[in-house]
């Protein structure tokens, strides 16, 4: 028989049709069981009489959570069941008895639903956040559609450090010995931009770091965008139109989503171009009349971020970090060789870094020294100085973490719940 998806009931109101899902919740008396029924597109609330029941009426009662059944019913118009509907059931079929449910209704700590997250993303605030994940994507691939750019699909397997060599994941390839697992596709869409102007990739990317905080995974998904002929300014305008649309859209589309993690949308409603910018140098006096002891010359920490961008009302721009903290494919600036043509975004309410991008060297002499003093292998770049070589032209991109942005639209805490199996420094079952 076919099944009716909850979303539909809408079409069917009046008609008799058959659910099948999963008990989300359970109220009982003798008389009469309301269930709620997940399926996938959605809960509705099923009445189960007694008196229509029959036989099977005792095993309803005291049915187990997330045992999975199918229902037959009418659809009944109901404004105050949520979905609008109810089903008021003449027959019900019990696929699974479920064993007791480890998830309950009181408070569970992290590290318990982590061990069982694959049962965590039953719960409604899971089944939430993957469809804000979900939109989110979708309408990342929809403005590199509109805008002109191609998708390449970068490898995971690399020889090349694409960042830096201190938090790489290493495996044994065959006879070639070690490669890599990516840590950023960003190398490889430099070199698609000669035959396609503007690329993009979206893909799992991998960092060694020993950090555990809100904010870092060791498997994360990062989307990077590369053009050709694009200079640090152009670089930035391409970002802020480009985190604008997607926050627009996937709050737009997700208000039900975003209203049940009781995400406050209206910080999220101003994010719209222009973003705010303020140099290193800026931020340093910023931090320091704020409290922070940091020096000129070291890289932002995660509570130098959230004192800044507690500042604005708007995700902020912070440009030309000093060489020595950031990667060596930045370009050096032209009047002060120690700082390079990059921007970090960070986003606002305390969120912090979401993007870094930059314009890239293209001198190659420079480039050298910067791999050199990155303690990096220049025989491994060889094809990387090629791209120098054959019709090099200026080029930028920029690189944002799905799993931050994440956290951020939908206004949580760590980044473990915006990702279906989280890896972390102590996590990687189930
Ligand atoms: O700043 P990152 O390291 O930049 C790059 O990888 C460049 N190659 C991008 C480019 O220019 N094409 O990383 C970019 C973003 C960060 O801003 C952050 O959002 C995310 O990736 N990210 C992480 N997210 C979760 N866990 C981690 N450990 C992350 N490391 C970076
Ligand atoms: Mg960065």
């Amino acid at each position: 028989m076919n099944a009716c998806l909850i979303r539909d009931f809408i079409k069917h109101a009046g008609e008799t049709v058959t659910i099948r899902g999963w008990v989300a919740n359970r109220r009982s008396s003798g008389k009469v069981s309301f269930l709620i029924i997940r399926d996938g597109s959605g809960t509705c609330q099923a009445i189960a009489e007694r008196e229509a029941m029959g036989d099977l009426y005792e095993e309803i009662r005291r049915l187990p959570l997330e045992s999975s059944v199918t229902v037959t019913g009418q659809v009944v118009e109901e404004p105050r069941s949520p979905g609008g509907y109810e089903l008021h059931a003449t027959g019900l079929t019990i696929l699974q008895k479920s064993e007791e449910f480890p998830i309950g209704k009181k408070e569970h700590g992290p590290d318990f639903l982590l061990g069982i997250r694959h049962l965590w993303l039953r719960s409604p605030r899971q089944i939430a956040i993957m469809r804000v994940r979900d939109a989110l994507v979708r309408y990342v691939r929809e403005f590199f559609h509109r805008n002109g750019f191609t998708l390449i699909d970068t490898p995971i397997f690399t020889t090349t450090v694409g960042e830096d060599s201190s938090n790489l994941f290493s495996v044994d390839y065959f006879d070639l010995g070690k490669t890599y697992l990516s840590q950023t596709g960003q190398l490889y869409l430099e070199a698609a931009i000669f035959g396609l102007g503007k690329v993009y990739c979206l893909g799992p990317t991998f960092r060694a770091e020993r950090s555990k905080t809100r904010r870092h995974l060791t498997e994360f998904w990062m989307v990077e965008g590369e053009m050709a002929f694009f200079e640090h300014r152009d670089n930035l305008e391409l970002q802020e139109n480009f985190v604008s649309f997607i926050v627009q859209n996937t709050v737009r589309e997700c208000a039900d989503e975003l209203r049940k993690l009781e995400r406050d949308i209206e910080p999220l409603k101003r994010v719209e171009p222009p973003f705010h910018r303020v140099s290193y140098d800026e931020a340093i006096e910023i931090l320091r009349k704020n409290g922070s002891d940091i020096e000129w010359g070291s890289d932002l920490g995660g509570d130098d971020e959230t004192i800044i961008t507690n500042l604005y009302d708007k995700p902020v721009f912070i440009e030309c970090y000093p060489k020595k903290v950031k990667a060596f494919y930045m370009k050096q600036h032209p009047e002060r060789p120690e700082l390079v043509m990059c921007a970090d975004l960070l986003a606002p309410e305390g969120y912090g870094e979401i993007i870094g991008g930059s314009q890239r060297e293209d001198d190659p002499e420079i480039l050298l020294k910067a791999i050199l003093d990155n303690g990096l292998d220049p025989e491994r770049y060889g094809w990387y100085f090629d791209l120098r070589k054959y019709g090099s032209v200026p080029h930028s991109g920029f690189g944002l973490g799905i799993e931050r942005t994440l956290s951020w639209i939908c206004g949580l805490k760590h980044v473990r719940e915006t990702i279906p199996f989280p890896r972390m420094l102590y996590r990687a079952y189930p």
